[in-house]
């Protein structure tokens, strides 16, 4: 039998494509005697969307629930999957990304979700501190109880609120390192990011989405593209693209990408 379009976190399987009853119910018990770890299955009815990145879900069978806990390089993330995003397919970008991080850097994450970004960030730097911003008050909610959960308190500081506000109040000319993991408003939050950085300088990891069906990548196109959006904000800055990847593709023509941009 064909196996089914589905992705697990923690404890919760979830069935990504519509079949007949009997179909799921086959595929469900399968699962749950491969991965004993499966608790609860649930049926995806619509697609991830929104500038809040959620989904619809319906309980299909286990544990009537949907939260659980996913655990990666020794952190654990709460997450009720219902009403916040949540991507296991993200974490080598979440290491990768920590793994740049140097002694006492002051980092800004626009959009962080129930904080596995920032979370990761932090339990490899002792001696950093994260700005958390979330706009979703269930996952704010959530990070707040991850950065508790994970002993983060003093390194990830959570903000509950809109980054395209907050920001320009609180953050301007502050940060060494500043993340963008929303290829939505990739174009909006760069000039934004960039008056973030301390005296222009310092690096913006920013998450774009890009129409094409070429793992490879052109940075040439990208330089165009970031100089046309900071010329649009009257910007004049010296960048270069420090390295740049393939996440993911998220359609068979739409790759999402990680360009890491340095400001000199
Ligand atoms: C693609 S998710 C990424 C979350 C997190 N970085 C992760 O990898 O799990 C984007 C997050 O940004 C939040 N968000 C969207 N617009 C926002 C805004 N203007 N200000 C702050 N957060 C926002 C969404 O609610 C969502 O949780």
């Amino acid at each position: 039998m064909k196996d089914i379009v589905y992705e697990i976190i923690g404890s919760i399987l979830i069935i990504r494509e519509q079949t007949d009853e009997s179909k799921l119910t086959e595929f469900s018990n399968r699962m749950m005697q491969k991965y004993p770890s499966i608790s609860t299955v649930t049926l995806q009815t619509s697609k991830v969307g929104g500038f809040e990145r959620t989904r619809k879900l319906e309980h299909f069978m286990g544990n009537k629930t949907f939260e659980t806990v996913y655990k990666e390089y020794g952190n654990s993330y709460l997450v009720d999957i219902s009403t916040s995003f949540f991507s296991p397919r993200l974490s080598f970008e979440r290491q990768r990304i920590a793994k740049l991080v140097t002694k006492g850097e002051k980092i800004l994450n626009f959009f962080s979700g129930v904080g596995p970004f920032s979370i990761a960030i932090a339990t490899n730097c002792n001696d950093c501190i994260v700005y958390s911003i979330e706009l979703n008050t269930n996952a704010y909610q959530y990070l707040v109880r991850n950065i508790e959960l994970n002993k983060c308190v003093g390194r990830v500081e959570a903000y509950l609120g809109d980054a395209f506000n907050v920001v320009p109040k609180l953050f301007n000319n502050k940060m060494d390192r500043i993340l963008l993991p929303l290829p939505l408003e990739a174009e909006k939050s760069l000039p934004i990011a960039y008056k973030a950085l301390k005296n222009g300088k310092g690096n913006i990891h920013w998450q774009i989405t890009e129409k094409t069906s070429n793992k490879e990548i052109n940075n040439q196109t990208f330089e165009n593209r970031v100089d046309e959006i900071l010329n649009r904000s009257q910007i004049s800055s010296n960048f270069q693209i420090e390295s740049s990847r393939l996440i993911r593709w998220l359609a068979p023509r739409v790759a999402h990408r990680a360009i890491d941009l340095v400001f000199n």
